[in-house]
């Protein structure tokens, strides 16, 4: 009895080494961002939004975008949403991707950092029944929880460096 149940624990641990072994390694997944800063502490003021025909000319901030951190922005799970909806390519290392909005391809070849600065901000004033979020708006919003009442989904920087990052998908 005694010498079957050791066998079976020995067994067992070899098992496990094997699939171990076996097992194809994980994929990478790029590093998450913390919980955006400006989801917590003062409310930042909100920049306010010159929109040109179906574009925002101007950038929210001084700060060029990062695409290398526009990067991790999007891939954040904490606080975007993006694959929710799309499928990204440019992120196949992402497990769940969703299927219910065309997937982010060819953006740099198609857009312009103007035009997806307004689609990022608000793309309800693009397709106004759109299911896509404002992702820079405080007004008009609908079920937003109290503690981020007044807050906008992204910061302004978050927007420039997402846009850097989706240029660079041509
Ligand atoms: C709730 C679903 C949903 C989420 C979340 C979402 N989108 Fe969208 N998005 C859509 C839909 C649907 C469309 C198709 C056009 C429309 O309805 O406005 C779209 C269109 C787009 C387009 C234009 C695509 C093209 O090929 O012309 C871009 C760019 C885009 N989304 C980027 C993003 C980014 C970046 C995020 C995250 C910051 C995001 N979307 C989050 C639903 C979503």
């Amino acid at each position: 009895m005694r010498f079957s149940f050791v066998s079976l624990v020995v067994l067992l641990a070899a098992g496990a080494a094997w699939a171990q072994a076996v097992a194809p390694a994980a994929p990478p997944v790029p590093e998450r961002t913390p919980l955006q800063a400006h989801l917590t502490g003062p409310i930042p003021p909100l920049v306010k939004v010159e929109i040109v025909g179906n574009t925002i000319p101007q950038p929210l901030t001084q700060q060029p975008g990062d695409p290398a951190r526009g990067r991790r922005v999007i891939a954040d799970a904490s606080n975007s949403t993006c694959l929710i909806c799309h499928e990204v390519p440019a992120l196949a290392e992402l497990p769940d991707q969703g299927k219910i909005a065309p997937p982010l391809e060819g953006l740099g070849s198609r857009y312009t950092a103007a035009e997806l600065r307004l689609r990022l901000v608000n793309a309800k004033l693009i397709t106004p029944d759109t299911m896509m979020p404002a992702y820079y708006r405080t007004e008009g919003l609908t079920r937003v929880q109290p503690q981020f009442a007044g807050r906008t989904i992204y910061s302004a920087q978050d927007i420039e460096d997402a846009i850097a990052f989706l240029l660079t998908i041509k």
